[in-house]
């Protein structure tokens, strides 16, 4: 029998995720775990590159994971596990820093948002935030990476590390492809849709989170910026209809073509309204679910100590590999 490749993903827990979130990522993760080796972690070490409240933090770590298994991400199937309680992430990360350059990181698009948004806290941290996501990555040999349109940077840094690696010493790292969806792998802001949807902006409208309800969700659909034409349609020219029809088609599993089909001859109105209906539908039973999962303590907590359990095995072999090719003395 042929192995199975492995995937590997991470959501930080910062902020409460958005549909951004779910169709560009989470939904794919969910999907893929059938036919692959599949690892899902919280990357929590990553969330406090920006300021994080500890009680906050701790709060929404386990809300990412009850949103994990209630999106369908199967403990059974997948190894799910918080970052920081498998400390070979960071242990990798060092070694990885002294493979980077430094005008590597300045480069990095992401770093140059961030540091433009919390100019009060520009730390060491946000700029060597893509080494700790090649460590994560690198540690369980991954194949492919599920990821949204932002991540590919990152991503490209992380087979480059790999590679670098590889040729220094020897063949160690399996060099990684990322799975970029082809329809929503960038879902824009609802009220600037040029812009990323993100779950940090601080207009709320601009969002809808995981956890909004059905009168939130109308409303925020309904004052979706658009254009002054009346044409339901596809195309660069209309980034506000555009993003509408992705995410209706991704809520309701058909193609774009099949949407503007759908909503030939109708107006602005009835698209906002369906494409809340069909966003209601889909989080809904997540909402429930995820309610649910959080009121288990034990499960969770079971969940996540048999999950870095199962991630520690793999990556401790991982960094001892590394560790003894790059020169390090073994301890027994
Ligand atoms: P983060 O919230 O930064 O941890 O992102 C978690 C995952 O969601 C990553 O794979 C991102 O690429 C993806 N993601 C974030 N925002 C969006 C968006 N607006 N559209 C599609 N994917 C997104
Ligand atoms: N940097 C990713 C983000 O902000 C999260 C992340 C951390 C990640 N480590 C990862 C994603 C490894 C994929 C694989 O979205």
């Amino acid at each position: 029998m042929e192995e199975k490749k492995t995937i590997f993903s991470g959501v930080q827990p910062s902020g409460t995720p958005s549909i951004g979130n779910y169709l560009g990522a989470i939904k794919n993760m969910s999907a893929m775990q059938d036919g692959y080796r599949s690892i899902y972690c919280i990357v929590d070490m990553h969330a406090i590159s920006v300021r994080q409240e500890p009680a906050e933090l701790r709060e929404k770590t386990m809300k990412l994971l009850a949103l994990y298994l209630a999106c369908g991400i199967d403990p059974a199937k997948s190894v799910i596990f918080v970052q920081s309680h498998v400390s070979a992430h960071a242990e990798l990360a060092w070694v990885l820093n002294t493979l980077t350059y430094v005008g590597e990181l300045n480069r990095m698009t992401q770093y140059k948002d961030k540091i433009a948004k919390h100019s009060d806290n520009i730390n060491a941290g946000l700029l060597n935030y893509p080494i700790l996501m090649a460590s994560d990555i690198l540690l369980y040999n991954t194949d492919i990476v599920p990821v949204g349109q932002d991540q590919k940077q990152h991503l490209e840094l992380s087979r480059t590390l790999a590679e670098r690696f590889n040729s220094r010493y020897s063949p160690t790292f399996t060099v990684p492809e990322p799975f970029i969806p082809k329809v929503g792998a960038k879902i824009m802001s609802l009220s600037e849709p040029t812009k990323k949807m993100s779950k940090s902006d601080e207009n709320e409208n601009a969002f809808i989170s995981m956890t909004d309800d059905e009168a939130t969700i109308m409303r925020k659909l309904k004052r979706a910026v658009t254009d002054s034409d009346t044409e339901i349609k596809y195309t660069s020219s209309k980034p506000g209809v555009s993003n509408l029809l992705t995410i209706y088609s991704l809520c309701e599993g058909i193609t774009i073509k099949q949407a503007e089909e759908r909503f030939c001859g109708c107006g602005y109105e009835e698209l906002k309204e369906k494409t809340a209906e069909s966003v209601i539908k889909i989080l809904k039973p997540i909402q429930q679910r995820q309610k649910e999962i959080l009121l288990d303590k034990e499960y969770m907590r079971v969940v996540l100590t048999e999950g870095a359990q199962k991630a520690e095995n793999i990556a401790r072999k991982t960094l001892s590999k590394v560790y003894r090719k790059v020169g390090f003395v073994s301890r027994t």
